[in-house]
């Protein structure tokens, strides 16, 4: 039996690249292993929410979450800020995080571009809590998405550098998780880069099939294919990226073909696509609303969850801090 990790930030709401990169595998996950999911509410802080937004934007993504098909019932749902071990782990694991490293991860560089404004510490050192949340756990999987293939790297080595430093064999190193061979990065529709929450290219888990319809039809494409058998261009193969997660292997296969015959029409192949996003995501939307009406029922959710993890982490932090030389007087 696995313990598995997952979390998402509080920010926005999900889109299918959280679906298809993380929320998926958790999901066939759940039932057979020790799962934690969490909302990293701490995480979120990094680009400074309003307070009147910061509850409402949890709730949120704890009901679409759940809407999903996460069980609370089997795995352990929880809010990261109700465990204030992870916290002190955070702290710990930062006496032994050079600054060096964590200026060159990959995450930070590309934050400074985006918000050159409000480049705090939290920023620089977000892997660290990252990896305090995975390791707290003892988790050895981490289903997530392409995007976070380095922080799952920081983290093994934070873990590694932990058992080096105290001569011990205690924090596992975690590996990120998929079920196929590779990391999911599910394209935008806008024709470049990954979908992400603020981008403007997504398809959110809440969309009605009419602003589905809407977004997928005006998704970029190219003229067509010049000449037979030309790989598609950029654009289009992120079409066809997304269309091998949402459709029938033959549905890829009919338009696969039409575009190496050059016969492909775009427009019949954003209907069907859009079509199949919706065959996915509707039985989620549907539930969303529900579980965020029934307050009681989340209320319930996150402090049975914070119990739990509670649990797990405060076992950790007693272990780690007697590992480190912490004594009672
Ligand atoms: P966040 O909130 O950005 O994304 C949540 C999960 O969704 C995946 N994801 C994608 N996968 C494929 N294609 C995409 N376009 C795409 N966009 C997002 C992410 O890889 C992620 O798995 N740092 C994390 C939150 C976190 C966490 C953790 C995750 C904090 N602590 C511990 C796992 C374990 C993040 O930014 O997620």
């Amino acid at each position: 039996m696995d313990t598995v990790v997952s979390g998402i930030r509080s920010t926005g709401t999900l889109h299918l690249g959280n679906y298809f990169g993380a929320i998926k595998n958790f999901l066939k996950m759940q039932t057979e292993n020790n799962c934690y999911f969490f909302i990293a509410d701490y995480h979120a802080l990094t680009t400074h929410p309003k307070p009147e937004d910061l509850h409402g934007n949890i709730k949120q993504v704890l009901a679409e979450y759940l809407a999903c098909g996460i069980d609370p019932e089997i795995a352990t749902v929880f809010i990261q800020s109700d465990v204030p071990e992870v916290s002190e782990l955070y702290l710990l694991l930062n006496m032994n995080a050079y600054v060096g490293e964590l200026e060159r991860t990959a995450s930070f560089k590309e934050k400074i571009r985006k918000q050159p404004d409000n480049i705090n510490a939290g920023l620089l050192t977000y892997p660290v809590l990252m990896a305090a949340d995975i390791i707290i756990h003892k988790a050895n999987k981490v289903p997530v998405g392409k995007d976070q293939e380095q922080h799952l790297e920081m983290t093994r080595r934070f873990a590694r550098r932990f058992n080096m430093i105290y001569d011990v064999n205690y924090f596992p190193e975690p590996d990120a998780y998929n079920f196929g061979k590779q990391l999911v990065k599910i394209p935008g529709l806008d024709g470049t880069g990954k979908m992400g929450k603020s981008e403007g290219n997504g398809v959110f888990l809440a969309d009605t099939p009419q602003e589905i319809r809407k977004k997928v039809m005006r998704a970029v494409t190219d003229t067509g294919p010049a000449a037979q058998g030309q790989e598609p261009s950029e654009p289009v193969k992120n079409l066809f990226t997304i269309m091998n997660v949402v459709s029938d292997p033959d549905t890829v296969k009919f338009f696969t073909e039409k575009h190496a015959s050059c016969e492909i029409r775009y427009g019949d192949m954003k209907k069907q696509l859009a079509e199949d996003i919706i065959r996915v995501t509707d039985p989620i939307r549907s539930k969303i609303n529900d579980i965020l009406s029934d307050n009681r029922y989340l209320s319930r959710v996150v402090s049975t969850g914070a119990e739990k993890a509670r649990a797990s982490a405060s076992k950790t932090i007693r272990e780690v801090r007697e590992i480190i030389g912490y004594r009672s007087f």
